[in-house]
């Protein structure tokens, strides 16, 4: 059913985990083998010419990331995996590591010797037992066939790779709070500059990627940057991606899709169009933190830019639909009770912002609210973007400054009916 290029998920056979054996059939580990061959800069330099960009959300160039690590600095230096994904409508990291692990090792043992750090950490929360279970036996097996441990493949590297599961916080998703919590201590973010890739783990130069971003990096490595290009639909867009679909679709699924498909195609195509032959009302494109696009915007392309062109984002591409007898209140506030819960509680912005923002939308929705409290609810965003020491705050924003922009006249109509008006519907 999907036509398109698979790349990550060209051995996924659903309820199964590729084993060694199967990913080297499949050209497995051919990634690592071409990297060994070269130097570390010129492994770094096919990353950067790939274009690929960091699917953790914040879509930053990895290549770009990696040429500011300093690789020749002596002492220990660290790559880390995140795999919190514990933002709500993502879960394609978890679909990833279940079916096919070794992408993700092999990724990191490649960005271990670009980046010469030998000791990597995969980051993973601690609902995610499963995934916990098949990377530590991919582990296992990379380690007896010789591409993890001393001396990998006779090249005169050394890579080792632990898996840490934590007690699992969103937070602890942001890349420094991670570090922190890697290290046991609190986790909340960390001020930077310094940058993790100048003072990370342990004080020490660390990167951090994402899952999918490590897992993809082999497959550039083994067909090249120019390939990588041609997977892409929008004109300027590289590569695949991992689309997670849930809300009111007939399927809810991951697919790799190629960045630059239209939303239609995702939702009509993909998600088997909105269930129970409803309209599509409006969707979050890339996770809980991005802001909503409309139908206005189905032909949009989901890639990085198109989507910063109509004030959203491509996040994570957790793709979440709501049909048209959906409240945007209602879901808006459930959205920032979560970010509310999950605040670290650091700074003020966020910390009393994101409760007061739960509290207006609550008497929004249940009908206590005047005029006033729209106007507040304005102020607060206004107080909140741009002014918290991390992104959780400004990434709660994004449906909440959506919900204003787009479904302002909503707003209205519970102020004026003193109650929501799809109640019951
Ligand atoms: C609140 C918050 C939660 C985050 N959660 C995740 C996450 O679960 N996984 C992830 O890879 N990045 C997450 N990020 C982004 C990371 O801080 C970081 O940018 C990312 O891991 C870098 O990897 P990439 O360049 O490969 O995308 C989060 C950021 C914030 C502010
Ligand atoms: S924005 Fe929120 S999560 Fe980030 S540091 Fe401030 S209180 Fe903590």
């Amino acid at each position: 059913m999907n036509a398109y290029p698979q790349v990550l998920f060209k051995n996924r056979r659903p309820g199964e985990t590729v084993l060694l054996s199967e990913y080297e059939k499949a050209g497995g580990y051919q990634g690592l083998r071409t990297a060994l061959k070269m130097s570390p800069e010129e492994v770094s330099t096919q990353v950067k010419n790939s274009g690929l960009r960091g699917r953790g959300g914040a879509g930053f160039p990895t290549g770009i990331k990696w040429s500011f690590f300093p690789v020749d600095q002596p002492g220990e230096k660290y790559l880390v995996c995140n795999g919190d994904e514990m933002e709500p409508g993502t879960y394609k990291d978890r679909q990833l590591l279940l079916a096919d692990p070794h992408q993700l090792v092999e990724g990191m043992a490649i960005a271990a010797y670009a980046l010469q750090t030998p000791v990597g950490y995969v980051f993973l929360r601690y609902a995610y037992e499963d995934c916990s279970l098949r990377v530590e036996r991919a582990i296992e097996e990379a380690i007896d066939a010789g591409y993890l441990g001393k001396n990998i493949l006779g090249s005169g590297f050394d890579v080792e790779l632990h898996v840490h599961r934590s007690a699992g916080r969103y937070i602890l998703g942001e890349e420094t709070s991670l570090l922190n919590g890697l290290e046991g201590r609190r986790p909340v973010p960390r001020s930077k500059p310094p940058f993790p890739a100048r003072s990370g783990l342990f004080g020490r130069p660390t990167n951090v990627n994402n899952v999918e971003t490590l897992a993809t990096v082999p497959h550039i490595l083994t067909n090249g940057p120019v390939w990588f290009h041609t997977l892409a639909l929008s004109p300027d867009g590289v590569g695949t991606k991992l689309f997670g679909l849930s809300g009111h679709l007939n399927r809810t699924e991951c697919f790799e899709l190629p960045l630059g498909i239209t939303l239609r195609e995702v939702v009509e195509d993909f998600g088997g169009g909105v269930r129970g032959g409803h309209k599509f009302k409006a969707c979050l494109p890339g996770g809980a933190s991005t802001p909503y696009l409309t139908a206005e915007h189905l032909d949009v392309m989901m890639d990085f830019d198109p989507l910063e062109v109509v004030n959203s984002r491509l996040g994570t591409a957790g793709v979440t639909v709501f049909d048209e007898h959906t409240c945007m209140v209602a879901v808006t506030r459930n959205l920032n009770h979560f970010f509310a819960r999950e605040s670290c509680g650091w700074c003020t912005p966020c910390r009393d912002g994101l409760a007061t923002v739960s509290w207006l939308l609550d008497r929004i929705e249940f009908g206590q609210a005047t005029m006033d409290d729209l106007a507040m609810l304005k102020d607060q965003v206004r107080n909140i973007k741009g002014r918290s020491f991390c992104a959780l705050a400004e990434g709660a924003m994004g449906p909440v400054e959506a919900l204003l922009r787009l479904f302002e006249d909503e707003i209205k109509d519970h102020i004026k009916r003193g109650g929501c008006p799809f109640a019951g519907k």
